[in-house]
């Protein structure tokens, strides 16, 4: 009965993973979302623009207030001058939408877009639902560098448009500036579009700025830069995201983003506006919590018996288990639900083809510091919990 654009789809990993924590009990260190919420004022924004009548549908693209603050946010921070509400900005139910929009208005089927890997889940199918062909170029494991060579090979004519999302989920790498400008140098070449997934823009763990592919010379013209608020303001059940691209693209954009689901929630958009007005100091703060539950959390799955290395961003950590155990990625995930109670996702349901990452588990750690020192100190039994003395 179903369409073939859906019947090769497997349920998502990390929710599958979710239900069997659930049903365990375990401490859910697998979906990507806080236990906590955003800041009071915000929350205070939105139940005001309810009580104030912001309550039916906003203009599509977004109130030009929310896309106000975006633009001028995407001057400041992205080094993108010629940022403009009206031309260049619009609001998507999360970033989420913002990727299937922007697929939508540059695929046509039998496009090649080229992918980093591993990825986050959602680009695989975005790819497939829009017709497009993948094509993957390894970050590798320790440090989740990439071959140039291999990323010119995975371009050709047909390259309609590369993916890229830094800091990266699920690696925590931050792309460098010179890494950006090759792959802007091969967009150039090939005539391609760079989508950039930035919605970890500022939870960058290292000394060096979060650079926008956006910004460097020639790309203004060819990239779409995606962001949102679910992860700036702890607010992923708000699906607030926003795009801004070059007039022409936007154009596109906008169209299918309005057949689509017309309109992001109009109150949550009012107080969207008021969160990206929030004081530098609440930007360098999320770096700092982040930062702190990073350096809480990574020492435990050192001493658990995980190869890791700390992630320069976003709130992830990729962890090899191959010294605790011999089992497949799914297997292990399930054995440390049922055994100690705390939930990963599996490596492998962020690689193409499924057999890589085979010995990795990610870990989120958007949790309160009791969260995390409670499933540090179940991991601490892990080992003995598998057999493994
Ligand atoms: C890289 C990346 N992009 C996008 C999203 C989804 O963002 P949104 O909640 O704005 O749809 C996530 C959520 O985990 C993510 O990790």
């Amino acid at each position: 009965m179903l369409a073939s654009r859906v019947q090769h789809f497997t349920e998502s990993v990390i929710r599958e993973t979710t239900r069997i924590a659930q049903r365990y009990n375990a401490i859910n260190l697998g979906q990507g979302m806080p236990d906590f919420d955003p800041p009071d004022e915000v929350k205070e924004a939105a139940c005001k623009a309810i009580r104030d009548g912001f309550n039916q549908y906003a203009v599509t693209w977004g109130t030009a207030g929310l896309r106000q603050a975006i633009a001028t946010k995407m001057r400041a921070f992205n080094g993108l001058p010629w940022a403009d509400a009206d031309e260049h900005v619009t609001v998507c139910c999360g970033a989420t939408e913002c990727m299937m929009a922007t697929l939508l208005a540059l695929i046509d089927p039998g496009d090649e877009v080229v992918i980093f890997q591993p990825f986050y889940e959602n680009y695989g199918p975005d790819a497939k639902l829009t017709g497009a062909t993948p094509k993957w170029v390894p970050l590798k494991d320790p440090d989740w560098s990439f071959d140039v060579d291999e990323l010119r090979a995975a371009f050709s004519p047909r390259t309609k448009a590369v993916i890229l999302n830094t800091p990266n989920n699920p690696t925590g790498k931050v792309f460098s500036r010179a890494e950006l400008e090759q792959v802007a140098a091969l967009c150039r070449e090939f005539d391609a579009v760079a989508i950039s997934d930035e919605i970890y823009e500022y939870i960058n763990f290292t000394d060096r700025p979060h650079v926008s592919i956006a910004s460097l010379p020639g790309m203004a013209d060819r990239t779409v830069t995606i962001s949102g608020l679910s992860k700036t303001f702890s607010a992923t059940g708000w699906r607030l995201g926003y795009c801004v691209a070059p007039a022409a693209i936007t154009a596109g954009i906008r169209k299918a983003h309005d057949f689509l689901t017309v309109g992001a929630p109009h109150p949550l958009q009012v107080a969207g506006a008021a969160a990206l007005a929030l004081p530098q100091s609440y930007f360098d703060g999320l770096r700092d919590h982040y930062q702190h539950r990073r350096d809480l959390f990574v020492p435990y799955l050192e001493r658990a018996g995980f190869n890791v290395r700390p992630p320069d961003g976003a709130y992830y950590v990729m962890a090899d288990f191959s010294a605790l155990s011999a089992l497949d990625d799914v297997s292990f995930v399930r054995r440390m639900i049922e055994t100690v109670g705390v939930a990963g996702v599996p490596g492998s349901s962020f690689h193409d083809p499924k057999d890589h990452g085979r010995t990795l588990v990610r870990f989120m750690f958007a949790k309160q510091d009791d969260t995390l020192r409670a499933a540090g100190e179940r991991l601490m039994n892990l080992r003995a919990a598998l057999g493994n003395p």
